[in-house]
């Protein structure tokens, strides 16, 4: 299969486009390059990149082009950004989806938006989110994404496109650029930099490792229904348990965890049901302890990756973010 893997230079976007490489597929990734692509996610791997926006529908046609199926990656991901300004969110999340799905109608390609658990927002305790359960989302990032979830489930039924979602949970690995909060916390920890906590750091989020993620949406793309949501979850933790697996695993000081003002609309709890993906055959194969494990030791011998990261654009949003936060 010839698939088109957008934001393939991102995160988790780069880690499926060399699974499916690996497993013998022909994989174009069309990303734009914003702060968090990074062509260096892709090294050693043959797979071609053609740089530009899925906003686009030029870029969108010639990248595209000969591809069996379109699986799309391409997003503003981070909600702190989110709540600074919305406006790449809508334009990327919402009207770049809407460009893919016009693309794939065209075409006749298969389609696979990986989302998130954030749409369904806020979950009470006990409570887990199943595929059909409404949409609550809480920032604009979720918004966004919610929005693009509507549009596909749209093409599906008005114009038949063969296109299915994925909402995966938090997720976590190497080359996740340092702004979430395993990869902020974990570079910070081996810097001797503040740990800055939201709130009362008791907000629980599911965590997955990015191959599990990505065998998931593998799944999906392969398996998936024409219409099919499926949930990809993890292993729920309160925050302040993984910032003390950092802690641990870095060796870094408890005097560097600070308690800072909260996020604004932050939600408490994410939880899903992953039963339906879990019937096509998906299993996580990474614990969360070996997980985070395997994740710190691997910013702990590439500073090579994440230090150049850590200078220039991310300075200045740093201080935006985080200096009224920390500093008295
Ligand atoms: P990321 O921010 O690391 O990477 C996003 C990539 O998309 C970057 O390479 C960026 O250059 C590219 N991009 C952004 N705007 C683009 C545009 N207009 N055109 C083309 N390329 C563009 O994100 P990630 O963490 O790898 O997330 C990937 C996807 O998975 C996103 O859709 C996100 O919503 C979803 N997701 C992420 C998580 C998570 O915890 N990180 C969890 C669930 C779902
Ligand atoms: P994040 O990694 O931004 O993912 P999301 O908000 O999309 O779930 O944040 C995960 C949790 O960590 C969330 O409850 C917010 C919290 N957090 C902090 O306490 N401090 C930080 O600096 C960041 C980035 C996140």
């Amino acid at each position: 299969m010839k698939v088109m893997v957008t934001g393939g230079a991102g995160f988790i976007g780069s880690h499926f486009a060399k699974r499916l490489a690996t497993a013998g597929d022909s994989v174009v990734v069309l990303d734009k390059l914003t702060y968090a692509g990074n062509p260096r996610n892709l090294e050693g791997y043959d797979i071609p990149l053609v740089v530009g926006d899925i906003a686009d529908p030029e870029a969108v046609a010639q990248a595209a082009a000969g591809c069996d199926a379109i699986v799309n990656f391409a997003a503003e991901s981070h909600v702190d950004r989110s709540i600074l300004a919305a406006g790449d969110f809508i334009t990327t999340d919402v009207y770049g989806t809407h460009v893919l799905l016009e693309h794939a109608r065209a075409h006749g390609q298969r389609y696979v938006q990986v989302s998130t658990d954030e749409v369904y927002g806020d979950l009470p305790p006990g409570e887990s989110a199943v595929e059909g359960d409404p949409l609550m989302p809480s920032s604009p990032y979720s918004a966004s994404k919610a929005g693009g979830d509507l549009q596909v489930l749209a093409y599906v039924r008005t114009h038949g496109v063969n296109a299915s979602i994925s909402r995966g949970a938090n997720t976590y690995g190497p080359f996740q650029y340092p702004e979430k909060l395993i990869s902020l916390f974990t570079t910070n920890a081996l810097d001797g930099q503040p740990l800055p906590v939201y709130g009362d750091g008791r907000q629980r989020r599911e965590w997955i490792h990015a191959e599990d993620h990505c065998a998931g949406i593998e799944l999906v793309l392969r398996q998936g229904e024409p219409g099919g949501i499926y949930n990809v979850g993890g292993e729920e933790r309160e925050n302040l348990d993984v910032i003390e697996q950092i802690l641990a695993l870095t060796g870094a000081s408890r005097d560097l965890l600070k308690h800072v003002a909260d996020r604004a609309g932050h939600d408490r709890r994410y939880s899903i049901d992953s039963t339906r993906l879990r019937g096509l055959g998906w299993a996580p194969k990474w614990k969360f302890a070996d997980g985070i494990a395997q994740t710190v030791a691997w910013y702990a011998e590439r500073r090579d990756w994440w230090e150049p990261i850590k200078s220039g654009e991310y300075l200045a949003y740093y201080r935006e973010q985080y200096a009224h936060r920390l500093e008295p």
